[in-house]
């Protein structure tokens, strides 16, 4: 199958590649601009460690053919932390919730989507939300523990709108 350009901005930065249409997202963020933090589980959309952000929303990167990302807008682990750690991923190390590792970008990936749309979930809408993103090793109290504290230490940071002024 002949490779075809695909043009995309991933973690701010604009990349341009040649790819065969088969080829999935998590291919080539891996193995194209070596993105390595993206991780392959299943390869089949059943455990959520291949999740990114596609223009604002959380995919998985082993069902998305490449292709359909063209002009996409895209996160992946690394483009938390340009500067220092993201509070989810500083959170998942603090709250024991990254034993292995492997999972653990895809749930940082999905959780970050979630508080785009929702900046104070209840546990209960944690675990309905991060239900897609399988770990072996946790246990998943302690994910849903570090959630929490990110979300908590954002919701501090985020900044306080301004009061408006009545003009009588
Ligand atoms: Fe994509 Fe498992 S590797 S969902
Ligand atoms: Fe090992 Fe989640 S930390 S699979």
């Amino acid at each position: 199958m002949p490779k075809q350009i695909l043009k995309m901005t991933v973690n701010s930065r604009a990349v341009e590649v040649a790819v065969a249409p088969n080829k999935t997202l998590s291919n080539v963020l891996r193995d194209e601009l070596n993105l390595t933090g993206t991780k392959i589980g299943c390869d089949m959309g059943t455990c959520g460690c291949c999740t990114v952000e596609v223009n604002g929303k959380a995919r998985l990167g082993c069902l998305t053919l490449a292709l359909e990302c063209q002009g996409a807008k895209i996160t992946t682990v690394e483009g938390l932390n340009q500067t220092t750690m993201h509070p989810l991923q500083r959170a998942f190390a603090e709250c024991g919730g990254s034993q292995c590792g492997y999972c653990t970008a895809g749930f940082v990936m999905k959780s970050y989507c979630v508080l785009h749309e929702n900046p104070n979930p209840t546990r209960e809408q944690w675990k309905e939300e991060l239900a897609g993103n399988l770990c072996r090793c946790t246990g998943f109290v302690k994910i849903y523990d570090a959630v929490e504290r990110a979300a908590n230490e954002l919701r501090e940071k985020a900044p306080v709108k301004p009061t408006p002024v009545e003009v009588k």
